[in-house]
């Protein structure tokens, strides 16, 4: 009998002895499923195939960290070097993650839904209907979230990452779309290849991820990344320096194969 006034949660299960993940017993998914599967079970409610937990998994090793330049990292060094403890100078990295970084994940779904959308409303052609859409927002000054690159003109992230969705079997509208976009653009004259965030929108949107929970899968990916720099800032650098975003060198392991 619960308590008057109990509220619910349908996440986990908590008794003595006894935590449940989406009804399965954590002590069962341990050392059975991968970090990916559990993220989509929680996520989504669901495991998934073992194919989509692949695709998982891949999009979180993706995003786990893109150098000193992105604006979460930079925010949680500054913050480290404050002197804050590792918890802070995270919380700070993520809250830099937002519309502008990271975010392009969620609006590009949006976006990508739109197209999909408007060719099923005016019985037309995806190339077609995208064709409108990006002029209509150009008309409006907005950018295609999720394509162009500052740093990558061909992102080997985004490549990989189609070729294990065709592998799953799960390339579809969402995927169709994005290259209607990229051809949009080339045929405008411009060259923005879709971006790794753009392309992780598209999976997550083929998959059938709500968008309000696409921008979290990048901060749950991107956290080892800012737990890594913190952890740098605090033992390498004197505090409160100047954190030049720009000029900085690469001092790590050589290039190396997982052979
Ligand atoms: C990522 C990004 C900031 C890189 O920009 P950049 O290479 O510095 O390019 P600029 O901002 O100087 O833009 C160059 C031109 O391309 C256009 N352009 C760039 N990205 C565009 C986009 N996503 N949609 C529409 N037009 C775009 C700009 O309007 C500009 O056109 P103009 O020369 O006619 O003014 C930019 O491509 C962008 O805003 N993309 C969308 C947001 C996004 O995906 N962010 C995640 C990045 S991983």
């Amino acid at each position: 009998m619960n308590h008057p006034g109990t509220w619910t949660t349908a996440v986990t299960e908590i008794q003595p002895n006894h935590v449940a993940v989406r009804g399965y017993d954590i002590a069962e998914l341990m050392g059975n499923i991968s970090f990916g599967q559990a993220v989509y079970l929680i996520l989504r409610g669901e495991l998934p195939d073992p194919s989509v937990g692949l695709l998982m998994e891949a999009i979180l090793v993706a995003s786990i960290d893109h150098g000193a330049t992105p604006p979460s990292t930079l925010a949680a060094r500054t913050v480290a070097s404050t002197g804050a403890n590792l918890g802070q100078s995270v919380a700070a990295g993520i809250l830099s993650i937002n519309r502008w970084h990271g975010g392009a994940i969620q609006d590009c779904a949006i976006q990508l839904g739109r197209i999909i959308q408007r060719a099923g409303k005016e019985q037309c052609k995806l190339q077609d209907a995208a064709n409108a859409e990006l002029a209509d927002m150009k008309a409006r000054g907005e950018r295609m979230s999720g394509f162009g690159h500052r740093v990558h003109a061909s992102d080997p992230r985004t490549r990989r990452l189609f070729e294990l969705c065709r592998e799953a079997g799960v390339a579809g509208p969402y995927l169709d779309a994005a290259s209607a976009v990229e051809k949009f653009f080339e045929m405008t004259g411009k060259s923005l290849p879709i971006n790794v965030d753009g392309a992780i929108g598209a999976v997550l949107a083929q998959l059938g991820f709500d968008p309000a929970v696409m921008n979290g899968v990048f901060m749950i990916a991107r956290l080892p990344g800012l737990v890594a720099h913190v952890a740098e800032e605090q033992s390498r650098e004197k505090p409160m320096r100047k954190i030049d975003p720009v000029h900085h060198a690469y001092d790590g392991p050589k290039s190396r194969t997982l052979k």
